[in-house]
């Protein structure tokens, strides 16, 4: 099954309004680009209302890097998903590693994260559930193990109904921000387990989900990566920091 190409800009906690500006400008200029990849950009929270001053819905889509599991209340700090929607969210990024590992997002929390942002609005935002293992895991070869611990818990109330709102972005941790991507041939050996998986639960829904690689992604290695069967797409942090390094990836993408 042909999926659109999907490439998703994770900001984490940088990036400005002139930044948002130039990456907005320089992105709507290549019209068969956004015709062709799916392009979502996750800048801080409170950037979301500059970036919508920017784009339109059918040209670059706008997400959230993370959603408290409740929709109002006494969470000091914390984004619900009622505030990032009409701040123009369509996408929520969930389970990243660096929430995971410094705030407190277990398998449990990721899990009821997941089930509120497919039970928003009528499953108005799509779920970015990122899963990924650190560099000890996979030297003892326990990488499969802990991707499958991390699907299952994170999907363990989804349906095959709602899988057209879920992406799943295989990211290892020891590949983030280092420099040290994945091999081509090792990121496909986790997305075509990921699939084989999504496929045993779920069936034919499986093939809908994009499955993204994050990880050092550069323009220089985002063809090799993208031209492999099970990876549609990447999750970027660096370099989408940098207007013409993000463009050369999304078009790596086309
Ligand atoms: O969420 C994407 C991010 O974790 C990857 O970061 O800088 O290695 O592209 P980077």
């Amino acid at each position: 099954m042909q999926r659109q190409p999907l490439v998703i800009a994770n900001w984490k906690m940088n990036g400005s309004r002139q930044l948002t500006s130039q990456l907005a400008q320089a992105l709507r200029a290549d019209t068969g680009l956004l015709n062709d990849v799916t392009v979502v950009v996750c800048p801080p929270a409170v950037l979301l209302p500059a970036w919508q001053q920017e784009v339109f819905y059918d040209d670059v889509h706008l997400g959230a890097q993370d959603t408290n599991e409740n929709s109002a209340g006494a969470h000091t700090g914390e984004h619900s998903l009622p505030l990032v929607s009409e701040a123009g969210a369509e996408y929520v990024l969930v389970g990243h590693s660096e929430r995971r590992q410094a705030y407190g997002d277990s398998d449990q929390r990721v899990q009821a994260k997941v089930d509120s942002i497919l039970a928003f609005a009528g499953q108005k935002l799509k779920v970015v559930l990122c899963v990924g293992e650190q560099e000890h895991e996979r030297d003892s070869g326990d990488t499969v193990k802990v991707i499958e611990r991390q699907l299952a818990t994170a999907l363990a109330n989804v349906s095959a109904g709602q899988l057209a709102h879920v992406v799943v972005a295989y990211e290892p941790v020891w590949a983030i921000g280092t420099g040290k991507t994945a091999s081509p041939e090792q990121a496909q050996d986790v997305h075509a387990f990921i699939r084989n998986w999504l496929q045993q639960q779920y069936d034919a829904a499986a093939e809908t989900v994009p499955l993204l690689y994050g990880g050092s992604v550069k323009a220089d290695n985002a063809p090799a990566l993208f031209a492999e069967s099970d990876i549609d797409g990447g999750l970027i942090g660096g370099a989408s920091l940098e207007p013409e390094a993000f463009l050369a990836i999304c078009r790596a993408a086309q």
